[in-house]
């Protein structure tokens, strides 16, 4: 089974995948990381894990199109069964939304549909619920509106700033990634319009 990370920052969460890639129990392998930020940290964790890279400048195409297709066509080569959105900051077209549709999954730090969009965890701090958390879901062409594939919860306590639950949120998202990327490449996923069933559990 086979995963491309799509990612433009730190790449906790795509380290994460390839560790539990190389413990053994996610059943699949994280073959392609496609990046649009050639400084950022992620591409340094690819190397280092010898991932190969798809790097893109934006600006040297015209148009969000124009990108995609050159994508996809190295997403067909490879063979890719599952795109994992870890911190890739662009919205996405239907030359990859549409071909890809239930084989594309996004993490977000809120619970949403709480708190969508940016700076989810700052939007959640200044509301002040004392609730919050991580939420898996399937990519549709809107912002953070696909199917929910899975959520975890993270408490604001009395004590905290926003960076404890930043730190929080970010070991939610550690822990719930590499579970959910492993119910896809167990085929344990299925879809029906929003509702999201979860076969059973591998242990
Ligand atoms: C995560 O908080 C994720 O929820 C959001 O972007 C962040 C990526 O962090 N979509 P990292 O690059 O995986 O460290």
């Amino acid at each position: 089974y086979r995963v491309a990370v799509f990612a433009s920052g730190q790449g906790s969460n795509f380290q994460t995948l390839v560790d539990a890639s190389k413990a053994g129990w996610l059943g699949a392998d994280i073959v392609l990381l496609v990046c649009d930020k050639p400084q950022a940290p992620v591409v340094e964790r690819a190397r280092k894990a010898g991932v190969e890279c798809f790097l893109f400048d934006p600006k040297a195409y015209g148009r969000r199109e124009d990108y995609e297709q050159e994508i996809t066509a190295e997403l067909n080569k490879q063979q890719i069964d599952l795109i994992v959105l870890a911190g890739y900051m662009r919205l996405l077209t239907s030359v990859l939304v549409e071909p890809y549709a239930g084989r594309m999954i996004n993490i977000h730090p809120s619970l949403l549909p709480a708190f969508p969009g940016k700076n989810a965890i700052g939007q959640a701090w200044e509301y002040g619920v004392k609730v919050t958390g991580a939420t898996v879901h399937l990519v549709d062409g809107g912002m953070d509106t696909g199917a929910i594939v899975a959520q975890a919860a993270v408490e604001i306590t009395e004590g905290d700033i926003i960076e404890s639950v930043e730190e929080k949120i970010h070991a939610a998202e550690r822990d719930l990634y590499p579970k959910v990327v492993s119910w896809f490449a167990h085929d344990l996923v299925h879809v029906e319009g929003r509702k999201v069933r979860i076969l059973s559990k591998p242990e």
